[in-house]
């Protein structure tokens, strides 16, 4: 039987792309349900090139949090979808703190930093101005703080040879499209389990 599957995007959806992709590509029996709180999203266009349907979260207020009520709607696309996983590729707004109590590991996002280190929005920029050369991507579940959550798997990725921000970038995406459909491919295909902050896979 199919797995349902939801992916939260609010602009580009590259990550959303390889995701869609690479399933379709392994064959993978996925459902998939593209949600945005952004109408204008360019991922959603693909989305819907692609065949997949897509949802518009609306009456997102301005700014990052959202609020009870999109809780509540989230809530209800979850349970009329039967979602079993949401994958936040780009989504640009906080999940409720209600939300992550009532679906513990339901949520997972990718980010474009080897965490702990470089949290939040200017990940790449952060790592290029303090000089490191390595750095890479992270994908982790979401919890209450800000990219803190439990971390699935994380990729390093040489920056040595970057030149600014914009190259660091760009080759963290090459690496995001690989990990992100790995990590998805293992919760889908292993059993595992979360000890403190440890995630560990088995069979
Ligand atoms: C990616 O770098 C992702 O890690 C970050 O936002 C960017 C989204 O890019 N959270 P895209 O929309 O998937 O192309």
């Amino acid at each position: 039987m199919a797995v349902n599957i939801a992916i939260f995007i609010s602009g580009r959806g590259s990550n959303m792309e390889s995701l869609l992709r690479k399933s379709e590509e392994a064959g993978l029996d996925i459902k998939f349900t593209v949600v945005s709180d952004n109408a204008d999203a360019e991922g959603l266009r693909i989305a819907e090139k692609m065949g997949v349907k897509t949802i518009f979260l609306e009456n997102c207020a301005n700014g990052w949090k959202l609020t009870e009520e999109n809780a509540v709607s989230i809530e209800s696309l979850i349970r009329e979808n039967r979602i079993s996983r949401v994958f936040l590729a780009g989504f640009m707004r906080i999940i409720p703190e209600s939300l992550i109590k009532k679906h513990p590991l339901m949520f997972v996002n990718i980010h474009p930093s080897l965490l702990p280190s470089f949290k939040g929005k200017e990940a790449q920029k952060d790592a290029f101005e303090y000089g490191v050369k390595v750095s890479g991507c992270t994908v982790h579940f979401v919890d209450e703080g800000v990219d803190t959550g439990p971390i699935i798997m994380q990729k390093s990725v040489d920056i040595s040879d970057c030149t600014n921000t914009d190259e660091v970038k760009s080759v963290i995406l090459e690496t995001e499209h690989l990990l992100y459909f790995q990590a998805m491919r293992m919760l889908l295909e292993k059993n595992f389990s979360v000890e403190g902050r440890r995630v560990i896979f088995g069979n």
